[in-house]
């Protein structure tokens, strides 16, 4: 399943995502507000516990997310901004960590660091902003897989047709919610018109 954000507040916070002039914090903020959105609805799936608490009248009971079932993996360093702004909003759920980096020769994305909690019957969101082939989310949730979690959500604000055919083929079960699916992929394999490098676009380390 592929949901994609229509709202015309989403829309208007990717056009300011591409425009060159938003810079590394604007940037950043941008990306985080739209994860807000992307957790919004995914969080339709969640499961709901009912949770005891004192209120101004007393001790009572009330449905709230149960967090402890959640884990929210990223993959460095551009998914920074959106694990943040996730656990922001699920700050009970616990936090992983993979770092990949997409070999500019290749095109394939090669696992370096590894520091995801206990997985096992969990729900996974793997947030990561980018979907340009499809390799690194697909190499991160064959790693995930292998876990055995119970459900693996991906969240993601820009992506392109191709990549996503690549990430839904090979894991049909997994639920993607993207803010924005772009035209395609350029001979660089980048996105287009995309918003160029999200990573580099965050930290400030355009060459
Ligand atoms: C970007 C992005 C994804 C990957 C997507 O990371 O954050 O992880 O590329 O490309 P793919 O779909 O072709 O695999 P990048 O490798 O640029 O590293 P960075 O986060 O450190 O900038």
């Amino acid at each position: 399943m592929i949901y994609e954000l229509s709202s015309p507040l989403s829309k208007t916070l990717i056009t300011h995502l591409r425009d060159e002039k938003s810079d590394a914090v604007r940037f950043r903020h941008l990306i985080s507000e739209l994860t807000k959105q992307l957790v919004y609805e995914a969080s339709k799936g969640f499961p709901v516990v009912s949770k005891k608490i004192q209120t101004w009248k007393g001790e009572n009971s009330f449905p709230a997310i149960n967090e402890k079932s959640i884990v929210v993996a990223t993959v460095l360093r551009a998914g920074m901004p959106m694990l943040e702004s996730a656990v922001e909003l699920l700050p009970g759920a616990s936090a992983g960590f993979l770092a990949m980096k997409r070999d500019e020769t290749t095109h394939k994305s090669v696992l370096y660091y590894d520091r995801l909690p206990d997985c096992k019957g969990k729900i996974v969101l793997l947030v990561d902003p980018m979907v340009a082939t499809g390799g690194s989310m697909h190499d991160a949730l064959e790693l995930i897989k292998s876990r055995e979690p119970f459900k693996i959500i991906t969240l993601n604000i820009i992506g392109s047709p191709e990549g996503l055919d690549v990430v839904q083929s090979a894991y049909p079960d997994v639920d993607m919610y993207i803010a924005q699916i772009d035209e395609g992929l350029n001979e660089d394999k980048f996105i287009v018109p995309g918003l160029g490098d999200a990573g580099d676009r965050s930290y400030n380390t355009l060459k």
